[in-house]
């Protein structure tokens, strides 16, 4: 069998999904590019650039001005997310596990991982997008596809066949994931940084007021 064509039209049906967000949030840039500069000059001080991992991460931004905002608007967003997907969300609430900067320079990449350890969401919001840089890389997560895959007629177009899709950083642009969508980051070929704020998630359930079971008799 080989290139038939037929009129037949199949009827398709696409389940178990994985579904990258995407959002232009320019408002909080101004402040992010100030912590991100504040927090990356404490790294210079602490540490020299490497040469084979030419990039700076900070410690977690929460304190810097503005990023009480912009968490408080990334950790609803994700809760949003999960229950639009279907999640039982009623009793439970978003926590960051990490929320920090990193300013990879020229050759710098970042390998496919994911991050475990409890997260369910994570994501990115760009500061610094310099032509050449860095693309965000989202990889495959069927392990059974991977195993048998064909090749592609043509990579450059997203089909069911792909084995990763990339996207093209802009300043403001803010990215949500499910955790188990492996990522990574292309070779960075600028001679200016690309800069960003990668945070993840966890959920965990509200505290509830105890229920006394077994009041104490007022006298
Ligand atoms: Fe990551």
């Amino acid at each position: 069998m080989s290139d038939a064509t037929t009129q037949e039209q199949l009827q398709a049906f696409y389940y178990f999904p994985s579904t990258v967000y995407i959002i232009e949030k320019p408002e909080f840039l101004a402040d992010a590019k100030a912590a991100c500069k504040k927090a990356v000059a404490i790294r210079k001080k602490e540490t020299k650039l490497d040469e084979i991992y030419p990039v700076y991460m900070t410690g977690n931004l929460f304190e810097y001005k503005g990023m009480d905002k912009l968490s408080e608007y990334i950790g609803q967003t994700a809760w949003n997310i999960l229950k639009e997907q279907g999640y039982a969300m009623e009793g439970f609430t978003t926590k960051f596990a990490e929320f920090w900067c990193q300013e990879h320079y020229k050759h710098s990449a970042m390998d496919q991982h994911i991050h475990g350890f409890g997260s369910q969401i994570v994501g990115f919001y760009f500061t610094e997008t310099p032509k050449d840089c860095s693309r965000a890389v989202f990889h495959d997560p069927r392990s059974s596809k991977v195993q048998i895959n064909l090749p592609e007629s043509d990579p450059s177009q997203a089909m069911p066949a792909s084995n990763m899709i990339n996207f093209e950083p802009k300043p403001g642009m803010l990215m949500f994931t499910n955790a188990w969508l492996a990522h990574s980051f292309t070779r960075h070929a600028s001679n200016k940084p690309i800069q960003f704020i990668h945070f993840n998630l966890y959920v965990e359930p509200v505290a509830q007021a105890p229920v006394c079971q077994n009041p104490a008799e007022i006298v």
